[in-house]
């Protein structure tokens, strides 16, 4: 089978890698860019942790072909460190216990990223309906919206 070449901007950087057609995004991060942070999950849409952004928007890279993200800037977890420093919302994650295993917390930490963007201070309704697309099988989700509420504009 031919490969398609294909280009997109990952964490802010140009890459080019060849895909089977009907490659996932998930897979040519993982396998093609070897960024191991949007992690397989459920495979079909039902989990989350797989989620990534696209142009800015929240998407679950086991549902997303790899080649629709031609000319388009993919984000995942692995461009959220600030240099040396975690990024706030890390932070936030370690000072509140909002990880146990830390499987799910990758795409927990992309859709609070997504939500914050688009509502720097969501109510806590706001944030439950933010993340409600993203399951955790280890803890509460009290820890988890806690740290999203943290890192809301102008909280203390
Ligand atoms: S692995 Fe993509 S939603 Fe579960
Ligand atoms: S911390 Fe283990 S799945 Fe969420």
């Amino acid at each position: 089978m031919s490969k398609i070449p294909l280009q997109f901007r990952h964490n802010g950087r140009d890459v080019a890698i060849f895909v089977d057609g009907g490659t996932n995004l998930l897979v040519a991060l993982r396998e093609l860019i070897g960024d191991m942070t949007p992690k397989f999950g459920c495979g079909q849409g039902g989990c989350g942790t797989c989620s990534v952004l696209i142009d800015g928007e929240l998407h679950l890279s086991c549902l997303t072909l790899a080649e629709t993200v031609a000319g388009r800037a993919v984000e995942t977890l692995d461009g959220m460190k600030q240099g040396p420093n975690l990024h706030p919302l890390q932070r936030a994650f370690a000072d509140h216990f909002a990880a146990q295993c830390g499987y799910c917390t990758p795409g927990m930490l992309m859709a609070a990223t997504a939500l914050l963007r688009r509502n720097p201070k969501p109510t806590l309704e706001e944030i439950k309906v933010g993340l409600d697309g993203n399951l955790c099988r280890c803890t509460g989700y009290t820890g988890i919206f806690e740290a999203i509420q943290a890192c809301a504009v102008g909280a203390k």
